[in-house]
């Protein structure tokens, strides 16, 4: 494992196990923003309006990222975020810190070490806005009575993890979300759009971030 740093000053980690980046090197949390706030998040806006809580789960909690540009986001959006994450290798703690760190001085600092520091399987209030609750498990084996009305899918691609991108995860991602949902994610791969489509969702491929042509959001209604 290694920290590397993106072109818009944030940074990723570079995974031994997976032999991959957590982040675009174009800009990590350019990204996250561009995926999975602007896509995701105000994409449900969007279509839907704003409830009066948001429930979000993230799929693949890795440096915290995605969940501290939600709760950064939580103060402008108008309504309550209650925000799930799960996480199969959760990063040590030095290696958390150290990631963190990174940070100095800046706003994400503070939000990161708060986020990888909480308890796991505890539903945490972090302001009066934002709920989160963190859950160490396999996706295939995370069980959940609630549905959500956003998922940001953020696996590692395809080439890297096809079962996250195949029949049986698509078919969980849509037993996830409610009635009236939406999923966002980096992956824009073909084979994974047919599935979604096939699986029910009205599929969109938005404009990329930064060195990437484009993303995807699908939507169930
Ligand atoms: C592309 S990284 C993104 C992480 C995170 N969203 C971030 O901003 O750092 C993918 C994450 O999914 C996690 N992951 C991989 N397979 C998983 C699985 N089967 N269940 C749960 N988490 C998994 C990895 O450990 C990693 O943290």
């Amino acid at each position: 494992m290694k920290i590397l740093s993106t072109e818009d000053q944030s940074y990723t980690i570079f995974s031994d196990q997976f032999s991959t980046s957590y982040h675009s090197l174009h800009g990590a949390v350019q990204e996250s923003m561009h995926v999975y706030i602007q896509a995701g998040m105000y994409g449900y806006q969007k279509f839907f309006g704003l409830p009066k809580t948001l429930r979000i789960f993230e799929m693949g909690f890795g440096t915290g990222l995605n969940a501290c540009l939600s709760l950064m986001e939580s103060d402008t959006l108008g309504c309550k975020i209650m925000y799930h994450t799960i996480e199969k290798y959760p990063l040590s703690s030095e290696f958390a810190e150290a990631y963190t760190r990174m940070y100095f001085g800046q706003p994400y600092e503070e939000k990161l070490q708060i986020l990888h520091g909480l308890s796991w399987d505890f539903p945490h209030a972090l302001t009066s806005n934002f709920e989160i609750t963190k859950v160490a498990c396999d996706f295939f084996d995370f069980k959940v009575e609630q549905k959500f009305d956003v998922l940001y899918f953020d696996a590692f691609g395809p080439s890297t993890q096809p079962d996250l991108w195949g029949e049986k995860a698509v078919s969980k991602m849509y037993d996830l979300l409610a009635d009236q949902g939406i999923l966002t994610t980096f992956c824009a791969q073909g084979q994974f759009k047919r599935l979604l489509k096939a699986q029910g969702f009205v599929v969109h491929s938005l404009p990329g971030p930064k060195g990437k042509r484009e993303i995807t959001q699908a939507v169930k209604s």
